[in-house]
């Protein structure tokens, strides 16, 4: 089964993609880091998206959507996290599963915008894997340091306040619509419980508690 994460940046869809895949093995596909992947490799592709992330717009379609396709030839379930984001990626991945005769459930994350603010600016995250902390709410246990392999953590650029802002109002323009693409498979959770809360409400909604009990 594949599973659409759906919300608002910040609501915690990373951060929960990365448990199912840790502790379930299902696979997290997260667009905004495999476009931080290239930037840090230096790719066409990421030297394309930089601006567009820096300064909080979505990156083209047609480079997110064939970055998309590439990795759907891998065998078993995915997660999407951060992608569809506009009308076209929708249908585009409608058509990409349709063809693999995929089934797929949404998931939004509902949040109010204004928890979001505190939730961005006190990120901080692995550049190398991607691995995200808050420093309050999900604290390293060494201020700075990941817990699993001892990296430098950093800030991301675009969560400055004012790039936050651009970005949620993105998200409004151009994300919140795919509420209505999904409504007849979406599944609502409440993204402002603690983490765990929120893995076990997610679980039920998506029916993987036997498969993975
Ligand atoms: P992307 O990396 O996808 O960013 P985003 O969608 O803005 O999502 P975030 O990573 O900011 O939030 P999240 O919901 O994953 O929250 P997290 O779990 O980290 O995209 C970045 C950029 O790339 C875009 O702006 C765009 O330019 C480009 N891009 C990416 N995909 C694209 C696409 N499809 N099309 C076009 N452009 C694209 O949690 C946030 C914080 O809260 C963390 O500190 C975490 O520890 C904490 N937290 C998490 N859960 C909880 C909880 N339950 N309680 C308290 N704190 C929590």
């Amino acid at each position: 089964m594949d599973v659409i994460f759906l919300g608002p940046p910040g609501a915690g869809k990373g951060t929960q993609a990365r448990i199912l895949e840790q502790r379930y093995g299902i696979r997290q596909l997260s667009t905004g880091d495999m476009l931080r992947r290239h930037r840090a490799e230096g790719t066409e592709l990421g030297k394309k998206a930089q601006a567009y992330m820096d300064r909080g717009d979505l990156v083209p379609d047609d480079v997110i959507i064939g970055m998309v396709e590439r990795e759907l030839h891998k065998p078993g379930g995915v997660l999407f996290d951060g992608f569809p984001r506009t009308a076209n990626q929708a249908r585009a991945l409608d058509e990409l599963l349709a063809r693999q005769q995929r089934p797929a459930v949404a998931v939004l994350f509902e949040i109010p915008l204004e928890m979001l603010y505190e939730r961005l600016t006190g990120r901080w995250s692995n550049p190398k894997t991607g691995r995200v902390y808050h420093e309050k709410f999900n604290p390293p246990k060494i201020a700075g340091i990941d817990d699993e392999d001892g990296s430098a953590l950093v800030q991301r650029e675009d969560d400055k306040a004012e790039t936050v802002r651009k970005r949620l109002a993105v998200y409004e323009e151009q994300t919140a619509p795919l509420i209505e693409h999904y409504a007849d498979r979406l599944k609502r959770i409440d993204a402002t419980k603690p983490v765990e809360t929120v893995t076990r409400e997610l679980l039920s909604a998506v029916n993987l508690k036997d498969a993975v009990a």
